[in-house]
């Protein structure tokens, strides 16, 4: 008896925790436009409540969150009751989840009716709700709590997509917008009264430039697009919201005076026809399997839409029946959101560790307490630079936001500040290097900071993870060389010719197959041409193209070993910086020994000159331009698509075939987009490798 009413007891703490957590997350959501957990997150808290209330419905208080739909409606506007209810959707994480809710509403209809679905993009916005009266655009409002929302009419006449007089002449031929689907009849007879739904949000690309402009000011960025579009929609200035580029996208009717489509295909092409911007991926199968499938072809995609999505939403075609289906609660039975993974959760920062990349460059790292964000556990990650960490007033012990995208690597977004203790430490760049104690040193007009000691041992990992992706030794990954560098076998990328066989099975993992095929990989790499070992070495300044431009011009490791600054100059696109360079490496002992030992290992090309005539390659005659950050160094990239024909140059024209896009891409992602130059992901540009 007592252990059960302790059990009460501690169910109703929670709940009650629950309802203020949740309370002040709504808060500083819908009213603050600035929420300091994920949406996962906070789904994760609402469904908690849910499950614990509906376990025990009597504990359930009118105050609870879960009795509200949607937001607190703000004081700042006038309000405008909604002439129906402004729903939103259920939502599911997987196909199973969509699977059923299609079984749970079969039950409710009638048998034999043949269902279609209609799959769209979930934009992740604001919602707006447009009303127009005899045509002309009267009055605009937010969702606010579902029945009543907030007026914000001045700052949606700003929004250039919003029409303001329909059916909107067609730009192209003058005439009334393109007629599709019969719906001729329609656009001539627009409802007097009719409200448009649609989703207001910033594009990527706008919010990437917006928010750099705003770094450079010295001001506070937006968290995400959401909510820099909210903020601009509901300030009371709209000279201010006229000056951000402010999208839309419509999909549903609320309320029409007159006929209006009765089915979500029609209806979208009925609201393109009339004016209203609508999204051109929307896709209408016949069976709900095509549909999600559908749907999850785009959780890679993601990244391809100029918007952010959280995912796809699946409607039943036939308006009527899902008006017959009703809702539950605030959610239509008739449609639901199939979710994206979440890309970011908070954690708490342990601790920071530091990098030091092949040229010195001190990278610091997140150490933190492990999370799942988006299917995969994430302990590291990368913290950029130490002025960003100022910037954002980073401390270890803190709840931070860890955020992942793409291909990109995780990293550390910023801290949630509020939930601090007091007891968070101050994150200070380091005086002395931690791997070698030499003064760090800062260079004029850069962020980052560098430790200048060229045989720092904390770059040993990084010039052997270089070394080893340039000469293609598989099955030698960054665990793998880092191991080998902790228990002393490496100390140099020489050393991994040296590696014999019963070494590699002391160590852990290490059975017979996976030992005799990485000795099988550095075997292979000692046949790599001479471009690629001169480029493997890591030399400053000396990426794949220039290393070609060496290994052409002297034709072997000796005869390169011996240049001068005045013999380097010669060759066509060596400058006096990467002479200095080279010569500055070749002269420095470490390094002659160290090609004394991989020429001892058997590694000493001569000119191989069919790898630097790359024809009949798969990207032969192609040429391609590198921007942004990638999974690989860029070299490593360029390399890949050396070996394979294709050029690399460094700006993008007409001529160029394709510009490959990593993530924080700028403008020449930019110049691609304006030239129509194809424009390829890295996942893109290793299907076309792989070919
Ligand atoms: S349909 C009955 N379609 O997602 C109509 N909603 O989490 C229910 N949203 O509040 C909404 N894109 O504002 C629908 N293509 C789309 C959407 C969409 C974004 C928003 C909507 C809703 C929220 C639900």
């Amino acid at each position: 008896m007592a252990e059960g009413r302790q059990v009460t007891a501690n169910l109703q703490k929670r709940l009650a925790e629950l309802r203020e957590q949740i309370n002040f997350h709504s808060h500083r959501y819908h009213v603050l436009d600035d929420p300091i957990i994920s949406d996962a997150e906070y789904d994760r808290l609402l469904r908690e409540l849910i499950q614990i209330e509906t376990e025990h419905p009597d504990w359930i208080t009118p105050d609870s969150p879960t009795q509200r739909v949607g937001a607190q409606v703000s004081e700042k506007f006038p309000k405008v009751p909604h002439p129906a209810p402004i729903l939103s959707l259920a939502n599911a994480f997987n196909g199973d989840d969509v699977r059923s809710w299609y079984t749970r509403i079969s039950k409710l209809i009638p048998a034999g009716r043949k269902i279609a679905f209609v799959v769209e993009p979930k934009i992740d916005g604001l919602t707006v709700i447009l009303h127009y009266r005899n045509s002309v655009f009267a009055q605009g409002a937010t969702r606010g709590d579902g029945s009543i929302g907030e007026d914000i009419t001045p700052n949606l006449r700003t929004v250039r997509s919003v029409p303001l007089k329909i059916p909107v002449a067609d730009s192209k031929s003058g005439s009334h917008a393109r007629i599709s689907g019969g719906m001729g009849a329609a656009t001539a007879n627009i409802p007097k009264r009719l409200v448009v739904r649609g989703e207001a949000f910033i594009e990527t690309k706008d919010f990437e430039k917006m928010n750099k402009q705003i770094e450079k000011a010295g001001g506070k960025t937006f968290a995400n697009p959401r909510n820099a579009g909210a903020g601009f929609l509901r300030q009371l200035d709209p000279s201010i919201t006229a000056k951000r580029p402010i999208n839309l996208l419509c999909y549903a009717i609320v309320d029409a005076d007159g006929p209006t489509p009765r089915s979500q295909w029609e209806l979208l092409e009925y609201l393109s026809a009339i004016g209203f911007p609508v999204t051109d991926i929307a896709k209408k199968f016949d069976s709900l399997d095509k549909a999600i499938a559908y749907c999850e072809t785009w959780i890679d995609k993601r990244d391809k839409l100029s918007f952010e999505a959280d995912g796809m939403v699946i409607k039943i075609d036939d308006l009527d029946l899902q008006q017959e289906l009703g809702f539950v609660g605030k959610d239509p039975r008739g449609a639901i959101a199939l979710k994206f993974p979440a890309r970011e959760a908070t954690t708490k920062l342990i601790d920071i560790g530091v990098n030091i990349g092949r040229t010195g460059v001190m990278a610091p790292y997140a150490i933190l307490e492990a999370v799942n964000v988006g299917g995969v556990t994430i302990e590291r990650a990368t913290l950029h630079n130490f002025n960003d960490i100022a910037r954002k007033d980073i401390r270890i012990g803190d709840r931070v936001i860890v955020k992942r995208s793409g291909d990109v690597i995780p990293y550390v977004s910023g801290p949630v500040a509020v939930v601090r203790t007091g007891k968070e430490k101050k994150i200070e760049p380091p005086k002395k290097c931690p791997f070698c104690d030499t003064p760090i040193v800062r260079r004029e007009g850069e962020v980052a900071i560098y430790c200048p000691n060229r045989d720092c041992p904390g770059k040993l990992d990084r010039a052997v993870q270089f070394f080893v992706a340039v000469m293609d030794i598989e099955g030698l990954g960054e665990k793998i060389a880092s191991q080998l560098i902790e228990v002393g076998l490496v100390e140099n990328v020489a050393d991994i010719y040296s590696i014999k066989r019963d070494q590699l099975l002391q160590l852990e993992k290490f059975a017979d197959k996976k030992t005799d095929n990485l000795l099988q990989s550095i075997e292979n790499s000692k046949t790599q041409p001479l471009d690629r070992l001169i480029a493997a070495l890591g030399i400053p300044h000396v990426g794949g193209t220039v290393a070609e431009s060496l290994a052409a011009h002297f034709g072997s490791i000796d005869e390169f070993m011996k240049a001068t600054e005045e013999k380097l100059t010669e060759i066509e696109g060596i400058g006096p910086t990467i002479a200095a360079s080279i010569v500055e490496w070749t002269q420095r002992k470490t390094n002659r020994d160290l090609i004394a030992r991989l020429k001892k290992a058997g590694l000493n090309p001569k000119i191989d000159r069919a790898t630097l005539k790359p024809s009949g390659g798969k990207l032969s005659g192609k040429t391609f331009v590198i921007t942004g950050t990638l999974s690989k160094p860029r070299d490593e990239i360029a390399s890949m698509i050396k070996s394979a024909g294709g050029k690399v140059i460094d700006s993008v024209s007409q001529k160029t075939d394709y510009v490959v896009v990593g993530d924080s891409a700028g403008s020449k992602y930019a110049k691609a987009q304006e030239l129509g130059v194809a424009i390829l992901d890295e996942a893109a540009l290793m299907k076309l490798l792989k070919g």
